[in-house]
């Protein structure tokens, strides 16, 4: 139809400009859809909602999704991912695509704490059984293994109780009884070290299933986007969960991918940076008086310390790689003096999440979790380093410790 008869609304959305191709920019090309035009019936029918070799509809993704998707699988070394509306969301996605009724799922004892009550309120509607394991024990991961187990939940480090876990051990459990995997990698952000890549301490390939992380952290780094990526080299694993993805109608917004390809190009260097800031400043609360415990992996007495080490270690240099947040326990702290530590800080604020640029504290009650045991307290204070200077973090500290001790009789 030639467009001179037809009104100006009309002409304005049937526009045949289509501009040159070959433009090349830093950034990447911002796609936004819901419906996405099919040259012909024949590609309706060979639309592929999988394997991103074609476009089907908003919920499948766009250009600017696929590339961030591809990114993040090359980061994880992954042969595919999937983008998910939060961190938690990729954690359900996935129970929700590999559990059904009558399953039995493991989650390690200082999981994130939605990912534990989600498997315990909601899907224990839906018939699956779960219980919890401690990381640092293959032992007795294998000993709650059951015939009905068919996901184990791995945790790299606990986010709030910071412990390592044991990952090659654990994996190797799970290797040898044949039952799937799948990893909280917020924490490491493949940075730290790449989930597909683990191995035995003699060098044997370790096999994960799937690796989620939330992107809302690191990858984001800005505190002001929410999103999860859901990785995996196996392809009839990303079709279930792809398929589970469509069902649920679980969707990105294009403004928000794009924030997370503008910022992962300096994720390295970011990450590097609130990992040596909150080294430093964990070595400074170890030194405080009130302090019992402080709970970083990277520290000689942390739980974990040697399981950090092997994995985080290696592929670094000597000092390995960790993720800028620690926790602490002042044992003889009662519930008030935790709130007025944490009211006392100035830079850090009350916060929950981790890996943006302010710097934030949350103080948990750790009574009825199942990590208690290896704390000298119910209360732990969490401190997620931001990007200020490390000199008046230490200062902000500093007073918040003086202020408490004034106040304790
Ligand atoms: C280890 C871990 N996994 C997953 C999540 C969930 O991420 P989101 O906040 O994007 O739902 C968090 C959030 O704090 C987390 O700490």
């Amino acid at each position: 139809m030639s467009g001179d008869g037809l009104a100006a609304n009309t002409r304005l959305l049937h526009h045949p400009y289509t501009p040159p191709p070959g433009f090349a920019g830093t950034t990447v090309p911002m796609h936004k859809a819901s419906t996405i035009f099919f040259p012909n019936m024949a590609a309706v029918r060979n639309r592929d909602w999988a394997f991103k070799s074609t476009y089907t509809y908003g919920l499948a993704g766009t250009p600017t999704s696929y590339v961030l998707e591809e990114r993040l699988a090359t980061l994880d070394g992954a042969r595919y991912c999937l983008l998910a509306p939060s961190g938690l969301a990729a954690i359900t996605l996935v129970n929700l695509a590999l559990l059904k009724g009558g399953d039995h799922v493991l989650l390690p004892d200082n999981v994130y704490q939605p990912s534990r009550d989600f498997v315990r309120h909601a899907l224990r509607d839906f018939g699956v059984t779960c219980d919890t394991y401690d990381p640092l024990n293959a032992e007795d991961l294998a000993a709650r293994i059951t015939p009905q187990t068919k996901l184990v939940w791995l945790e790299a480090a606990g986010s709030v109780t910071m412990e390592f876990p044991d990952l090659a051990g654990l994996l190797q459990v799970c290797n040898a009884r044949g039952v799937r995997t799948a990893l909280d990698n917020t924490w490491g952000a493949s940075l730290a070290f790449r989930p597909f890549a683990l191995h035995t301490p003699d060098g044997a390939p370790l096999k994960l299933d799937v690796c989620i992380h939330a992107l809302t952290k690191y990858p984001s780094g800005g505190g002001d986007v929410l999103m999860g990526s859901i990785t995996t080299c196996d392809a009839e694993l990303l079709k279930a969960i792809k398929l589970r993805h469509l069902q649920l109608g679980l969707s990105v917004g294009m403004n928000d991918v794009e924030a997370i390809l503008r910022s992962l190009p300096n994720m390295a260097l970011r990450y590097a940076a609130q990992d040596q800031a909150a080294r430093n400043l964990a070595q400074f609360v170890a030194t405080q008086e009130a302090v019992t415990q402080v709970l970083h992996p990277a520290l000689p007495n942390a739980p974990g310390h040697a399981h950090w080490q092997a994995v985080c270690g290696a592929a670094n240099d000597d000092a390995g790689a960790a993720a800028g947040i620690f926790s602490f326990v002042a044992a003889d702290w009662n519930a008030q003096q935790v709130d007025a530590f944490c009211e006392s800080l100035q830079l850090f604020r009350i916060g929950y999440s981790w890996g943006g640029p302010i710097s934030l504290v949350m103080a948990y009650d750790m009574e009825g979790s199942p990590a208690r045991h290896r704390l000298a307290s119910r209360h732990v204070i969490r401190l997620c380093i931001g990007l200020e200077d490390v000199a008046d973090l230490q200062a902000d500290l500093a007073q918040a410790f003086a202020q408490v001790a004034r106040h304790t009789p």
